[in-house]
């Protein structure tokens, strides 16, 4: 196995977490939808910028620390919501939570999380917690009492999932939610003995089979139980009337993710949200979806300047994050990546993918000429082109 310190790259943890993995687990993290068009536009767009540096501008004190809603985080990144964690790794959710506080990054607890919210918004006081609500408004609002007993201040609601994706590798490789323990995923736990013995063994032992503990007010089912009404039931009757209400009643912050075309960006802000996510679930709900980079600018462009938009989608080097930056983006979120340092090496994976991270925006934040982000901006990106070759542009 590759020692930690060979490790330099997002790319090598998820080549890494691939060997560790079983097959069936590694492709629910890296998988996307049908034919993975999504997935792999939101790679493919960053391609598409280049930068143009400056040279020449005192650049020897930097930071990459930024304020939002009222929070100052040491970097302008942080960890998207992903549930179901505890198969990548032992007591994944709390690890996250601990390493998002120790690193000052934000952090969304995602509603199909394995670690009771109570204990996480302990270990991260600032966590923010991410809703698949189902529209029906007295279930909403029972969840919302649930937080603010918890000390939680701001939900994140999901609006890109109202009904499952059509995830087939997941069919293909037998894994399903409600997980069942087939012959083919068993066989494959078996050769991955390292995983069978400190994850599932370990998770096991300790807590019992992993259950969705934040998904309603109360205790939810277990990963493995089919419930009657299905816990995804009802989510596609939500609607923006839904949030409507749910911002009359929550005092808190109240962000939307999955926000990609500008008219609900539009809605997001007459809503009186406190800021919105781009996101296309990271490819893993509607494919052939545009990549959330390309529909960055018109949501910028469609919002007031004082609403904060962040963004998430195949973000996996410091470049990624500043061309986001540049146009707009307040913060940038990521999803599988953490899940990779966490499946690789537990706490100190999940550490080493932020130091990588935060490494190479610094590093080129210094070459890009900019102290600190205020000076990332649009000027500094540009389209991917052959140059003007035109007579007129060569006299
Ligand atoms: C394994 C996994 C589980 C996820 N679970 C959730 C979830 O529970 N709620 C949610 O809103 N998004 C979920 N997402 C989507 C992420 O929040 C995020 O939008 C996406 O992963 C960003 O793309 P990236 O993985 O390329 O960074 C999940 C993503 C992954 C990879």
């Amino acid at each position: 196995m590759t020692a930690l310190h060979k490790i330099l790259s997002i790319s090598d943890f998820e080549r890494e977490a691939k060997k560790r993995l079983p097959k069936a687990i590694f492709e629910y993290v890296r998988g996307g939808t049908e034919d993975e068009a999504s997935l792999n536009g939101n790679r493919a767009v960053f391609d598409q910028l280049v930068f143009r540096a400056r040279g020449l501008r005192d650049v020897s004190t930097r930071t990459q620390a930024v304020t939002i809603l009222g929070h100052t985080y040491a970097s302008p990144f942080g960890f998207a919501p992903t549930g179901v964690n505890a198969i990548v790794c032992h007591d994944c959710d709390t690890k996250l939570a601990t390493e998002a506080t120790r690193s000052r990054l934000p952090y969304i607890v995602s509603g199909a999380s394995n670690v009771a919210i109570e204990t996480l918004a302990k270990l991260a006081p600032h966590c923010w917690y991410q809703g698949y609500f189902p529209g029906d408004r007295t279930r909403i609002g029972n969840i919302a009492d649930r937080l603010k007993s918890a000390g939680v201040q701001t939900i994140v609601v999901t609006i890109d999932t109202c009904v499952g994706a059509n995830r087939e590798n997941n069919q293909r490789n037998d894994f399903t939610i409600p997980f069942q323990l087939t012959t083919k995923l068993i066989g494959s736990g078996l050769m991955h003995p390292r995983w069978l013995l400190e994850v599932f063994a370990k998770t096991m032992f300790t807590t019992g089979t992993p259950r969705f503990v934040n998904i309603y007010e109360t205790m939810g089912p277990s990963i493995t139980e089919n419930t009657t009404d299905g816990f995804r039931a009802g989510r596609d009757r939500l609607t923006w009337e839904d949030l409507k209400w749910l911002r009359e009643r929550w005092a808190g912050q109240l962000i939307v993710k999955g926000v990609m075309h500008p008219q609900d960006a539009e809605l997001a802000a007459a809503t009186g949200m406190d800021a919105l996510i781009v996101s296309n679930h990271g490819g893993r709900q509607l494919d052939s979806a545009i990549a959330p980079l390309q529909a960055l600018p018109d949501v910028v462009r469609g919002v007031p300047a004082t609403l904060p938009v962040f963004i998430d989608g195949g973000f996996r080097r410091g470049t990624d994050v500043l061309k986001a930056h540049a146009l707009g983006a307040k913060l940038v979120f990521m999803g599988r990546p953490q899940l990779y340092g966490a499946a690789v090496a537990g706490s100190a994976g999940i550490a080493k993918v932020v130091d990588i991270l935060r490494t190479e925006i610094d590093r080129d934040m210094a070459l890009l000429g900019c102290k600190d982000l205020s000076e990332v901006r649009a000027d500094l990106i540009t389209a991917r082109g052959a140059p003007d070759i035109s007579p007129a542009s060569l006299t």
